[in-house]
């Protein structure tokens, strides 16, 4: 069970153990995780559920797709480097530890 850190833009963190194959977004919706929207049910269709992750952890996971390419270009938050749709992220035992920070600002 890969343990998640959601990191707000305050600092605080919450960290959840989560079953692998659930995704990175509906482990946080599930916790009530602050700031992730999620408007559209995870179909790369909304953006609200923007994460940052480090570019160093992008070995292990999946590649951006090209919907969530488009879609990360409309984020309410900056688009970085290490930008990802969380609901494009599901959840492997290779992503324990894996830190996600939240924007700011989200719709
Ligand atoms: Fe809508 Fe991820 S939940 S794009």
């Amino acid at each position: 069970m890969p343990k998640i850190v959601y990191v707000q833009p305050d600092g605080t963190e919450t960290a959840l153990d989560v079953d692998a194959g659930t995704t990175v977004m509906r482990a946080a919706l599930a916790a009530g995780v602050q700031g992730i929207v999620a408007e559209c049910g995870g179909n790369a269709m909304c953006a609200t559920c923007h994460v940052y992750t480090d570019p160093s952890d992008s070995d292990r996971l999946p590649a951006v797709g090209d919907d969530e390419d488009e879609m990360l270009d409309c984020t309410a938050g900056a688009r970085e480097d290490g930008s990802r749709l969380s609901c494009q992220l599901p959840i492997t035992e290779a992503m324990e530890g894996l830190a996600v920070r939240v924007p700011r600002e989200q719709v």
